[in-house]
């Protein structure tokens, strides 16, 4: 850490509705997935992507968006996002009087064409679309650029290609961006230099890291961000998640281990993570498998234990 101050509010996004259940083994029914999402609006967190508006062909999980986003219940307060890949997805969400959406490209060209189906200059011209489409309605537009720190299949993505997709993003009308790191291949100087990219060429631009744990590196590029200046993170309960067309890629950092990190750090983030430890314990049962975050299953580090007897009683 460079000893720059810590944000003294650090924003959690809960993306374990959409990322999360999209690489599931099993389609979670519609009626468990708004309880989930329900419980998760209890928890402080500030923002909650719910679903994708994307073809059921792509994403068979995910095939229930317009009536997941219609039954949930909505707290004041939370931001509730849907991702979508085009105009058709976008017009569905707005009619289902999302607050946000999610629009994504890849830095890649390559993982792009495999994940959207289209060229770069296909997915801008949609965004501009989307933008025309959502103008007057109040729903805010965040775009997110894939692959940001690294592609499978093209490997490492130029810091300037970035930055000049984020100036792309803007003038095609979008209100806020999302770094994300697809397969984890991020690591944390890499993030530090990027973001202090992003912050000197863009400002107080709204940025969020959307980071993957696939190598291990998910925490410590969060602390890299929050160190250069970010204050926006997504994350996943139980740290779920993964891109179906990116080979090996595995979930997001954990929603739980996170916000532990944090309150450890004295940061706040307004999420209650006892809630959040009760959802992720009740997550195996839900979705069928062990998961990978680890405060859940260790507890929190101020959780003590009894101390054990002693083992060399003194001799009578
Ligand atoms: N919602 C639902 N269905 C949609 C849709 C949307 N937003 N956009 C297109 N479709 C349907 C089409 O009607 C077509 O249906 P059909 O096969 O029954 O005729 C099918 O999806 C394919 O559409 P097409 O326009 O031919 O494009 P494509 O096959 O190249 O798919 C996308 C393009 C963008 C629709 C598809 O790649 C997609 O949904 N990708 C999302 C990937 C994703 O969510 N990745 C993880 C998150 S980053
Ligand atoms: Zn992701």
């Amino acid at each position: 850490m460079n000893g720059a101050a810590l944000p003294s509010r650090v924003h959690v996004q809960e993306v374990v509705a959409r990322d999360g259940l999209q690489i599931e083994p099993r389609f979670l029914p519609t009626a468990e997935k708004i309880a989930l999402i329900d419980a998760l609006s209890e928890t402080g967190v500030s923002k909650i992507e719910v679903t994708s508006f994307v073809s059921p062909r792509a994403v068979p999980n995910l095939a229930d968006a317009g009536i997941v986003a219609r039954a949930i219940a909505r707290r004041p307060g939370v931001t509730y996002v849907a991702l979508v890949p085009n105009l058709r997805g976008a017009q569905e969400a707005l009619d289902a009087g999302m607050d946000e959406l999610n629009l994504v490209m890849s830095a890649s060209e390559t993982h792009n064409l495999a994940n959207m189906g289209m060229t770069p200059a296909q997915s801008l011209e949609g965004f501009r679309a989307i933008a025309e489409a959502a103008k007057g309605t109040g729903t805010t537009l965040n775009g997110s650029i894939a692959t940001a720190f690294g592609c499978p299949f093209e490997g490492a993505q130029p810091e300037a290609k970035v930055l000049a997709l984020i100036e792309d993003y803007l003038e095609s009308g979008l209100d806020s961006v999302t770094l994300a790191d697809t397969t984890g291949m991020a690591n944390p100087r890499q993030v530090a230099h990027l973001v202090g990219a992003v912050r000197r060429q863009f400002g107080t631009l709204p940025l969020t890291l959307h980071f993957h744990n696939t190598r291990g590196m998910g925490l410590a590029n969060v602390l890299a961000a929050l160190d250069a200046g970010a204050d926006r993170f997504d994350a996943s309960l139980g740290g779920l998640g993964g891109c179906p067309f990116a080979p090996g890629a595995t979930g997001n950092i954990s929603t739980e281990d996170l916000v532990h990190m944090l309150d450890e750090m004295g940061v706040a983030s307004g999420v209650d993570l006892a809630r959040l430890l009760a959802l992720a314990r009740a997550l195996p049962a839900l979705i069928g498998h062990d998961i990978s975050g680890q405060v859940a299953k260790a507890g929190r580090s101020t959780d003590l234990h009894p101390a054990p007897a002693n083992r060399h009683p003194a001799a009578p």
